[in-house]
């Protein structure tokens, strides 16, 4: 299962023949698990702005699809990813600054993307992917609704920087409704409906759905619940509507990596929140983080087990003295950890997120030849000296809570609750774990005949921008609209 083979390096047998680096698109052009996504962006109606794209990047990250991922994606979510979809889902892709497979460690780095814009992405800097390793060591990207994308070839090296070829096509965070939604948060949405949140009079929530940079906490347990409807009963509407605004952070995607013991959060109620880093998990006044990090259009959401009380901003009770507060660590009985354990651990992360390889463009190819066979060294000790990281997944129990509810058929759009006709409704990019054998067919020669264009021709192009596109325009190819 480790990604990184011998056999993955046949491409620089292609690189000294040629005397000179690939540009991104010329890897596309040549690489044998990418040739349907070449396809796509050759086929594309906006092909000169897709290979202009990817022809000016530099210091960049690109995960790259591969032919697997492409049919299987094509497979949930026909007709999408040939036509609109395609320049979002590549920008998606295209990450800020390089990480190498040795840089991704068991702390979660939320790395910017070149997607950003109201038609996608509300999120200054442009949209995140979360870069983590799992616990048996391997890189994993997550992306919308926490999908997990696994490298089918890591650490490919081009001029300007690297690509990861990965299993799974990369889920486009949805604006927060939908991701409520797919992600079956079943208490959560039947709290929204008992306080009254799902009102058409409601304004105060469409108010913060639509800002940019937004954290929102997401209470999702039955006894949250419970309370929750006594609340209704004895709350007036303006009590409600600051209980609402006081699970909403303004202006700041607080990601779990960035969440620091002690933290004060301002809300957008106006009043503070606590952070509190204990025993591997972290806390927002008293209540626990369950699940971290479900990235949506606008920023980010987290799972609280139980609600926030405006009034008590109170941190958990003290650690028991047989935990090590001052060691976090996984514990035993909190099942449902997510990769948000990872960040508070920060003690035990190797390399910190400021350690990136500074590779320019236009790097030579005895450089790039050090650097990989450094690469390759470097991967194998740390495969070998890693720590197993008590990293558990995305744990499905804990986002339905204990009770299924009737209201997992609806969802919540513009303060409305509406049916959801489509239980698949929105983008998927789930179910495949697949690993593809690195390509070790063919000769460099008959590759290398495969570059059809030379770079020089697309330098002059302009990058592309995201048309001003009405997000209800977009629509899956039964006719459904996912935005
Ligand atoms: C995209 O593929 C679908 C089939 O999956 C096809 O019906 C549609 O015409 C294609 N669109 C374009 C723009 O090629
Ligand atoms: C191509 O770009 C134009 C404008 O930039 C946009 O209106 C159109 O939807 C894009 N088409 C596709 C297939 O991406
Ligand atoms: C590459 O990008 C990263 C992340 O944006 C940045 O921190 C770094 O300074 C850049 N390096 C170069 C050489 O531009
Ligand atoms: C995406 O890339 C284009 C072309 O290089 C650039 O103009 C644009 O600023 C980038 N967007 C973001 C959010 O980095
Ligand atoms: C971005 O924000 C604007 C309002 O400022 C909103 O109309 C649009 O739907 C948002 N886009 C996404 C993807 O959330
Ligand atoms: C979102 O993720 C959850 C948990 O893995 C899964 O059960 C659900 O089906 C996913 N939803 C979509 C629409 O992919
Ligand atoms: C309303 O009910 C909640 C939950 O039972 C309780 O905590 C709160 O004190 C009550 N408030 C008033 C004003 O009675
Ligand atoms: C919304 O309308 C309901 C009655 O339909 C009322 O009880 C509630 O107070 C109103 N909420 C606001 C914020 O005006």
């Amino acid at each position: 299962m480790k990604p990184f083979k011998l056999s993955s390096f046949w491409w620089l047998a292609i690189l000294a023949s040629h005397g000179w680096a690939f540009t991104l698109l010329q890897v596309l052009q040549t690489y044998p698990q990418l040739s349907a996504l070449n396809t796509l962006v050759n086929s594309n109606a906006n092909a000169t702005a897709l290979t202009a794209l990817l022809v000016n990047a530099n210091n960049f990250t690109f995960l790259a699809p591969s032919n697997t991922a492409i049919s299987t994606f094509n497979s949930q979510n026909p007709g999408l990813l040939n036509s609109t979809l395609l320049l979002p889902t590549i920008q998606y892709g295209l990450l800020k600054g390089q990480y190498p497979t040795v840089l991704i460690t068991n702390t979660p780095q939320f790395i910017q993307s070149n997607l950003s814009g109201p038609a996608y992405a509300n999120v200054t800097g442009g949209q995140v992917v979360e870069l983590v390793t799992a616990s048996d060591g391997t890189p994993e990207f997550i992306s919308g609704n926490r999908s997990i994308s696994k490298n089918a070839a890591a650490d490919v090296v081009c001029a300007g920087g690297i690509v990861h070829i990965i299993d799974t096509v990369l889920s486009i965070p949805l604006p927060l409704v939908q991701e409520i939604t797919n992600a079956g948060l079943n208490d959560f949405v039947a709290i929204l409906s008992a306080d009254n949140y799902l009102a058409a009079n409601a304004t105060y929530v469409n108010q913060v759905l639509d800002l940019p940079d937004v954290t929102y906490f997401m209470p999702n347990s039955a006894s949250a619940l419970a309370v929750a409807q006594q609340l209704a009963k004895n709350s007036s509407a303006a009590e409600l509507e600051a209980n609402f605004q006081y699970y909403v952070v303004p202006e700041f995607a607080a990601y779990s990596s960035m969440l620091t013991n002690g933290m004060k959060l301002k809300t957008q109620q106006g009043t503070d929140l606590t952070v509190t880093l204990q025993d591997g998990d972290i806390y927002i006044n008293s209540a626990k983080i369950l699940i971290s990090d479900l990235i949506v259009s606008n920023g980010v959401g987290h799972v609280l087990d139980d609600l926030l009380n405006r009034f008590d901003t109170a941190g958990p009770p003290p650690p028991t003295s047989s935990s090590t507060p001052s060691t976090p660590t996984p514990t035993a009985q909190n099942p449902a950890q997510s990769s948000m354990n990872m960040a508070a651990a920060s003690t035990g992360g190797g390399m910190g997120t400021g350690a990136k390889i500074g590779l320019g463009v236009g790097v030579g190819i005895a450089g790039l030849l050090i650097l990989s066979a450094l690469l390759f060294f470097l991967v194998r000790h740390r495969k070998q000296s890693q720590v197993v990281a008590d990293n558990a997944p995305w744990d499905n129990s804990s986002m339905s809570g204990a009770t299924a509810s009737p209201l997992n058929k609806f969802y919540v759009q513009r303060g409305q609750v509406q049916r959801q006709e489509d239980p698949g409704l929105g983008l998927q990019s789930t179910g495949m774990q697949h690993f593809e054998d690195s390509p070790p067919v063919g000769t460099a020669l008959g590759r290398k005949e495969s570059i059809r264009e030379s770079s020089s021709k697309f330098v002059q192009i302009d990058g592309p921008t995201i048309p001003p596109r009405s997000p209800s325009r977009v629509q899956r190819g039964d006719g459904k609209s996912y935005f």
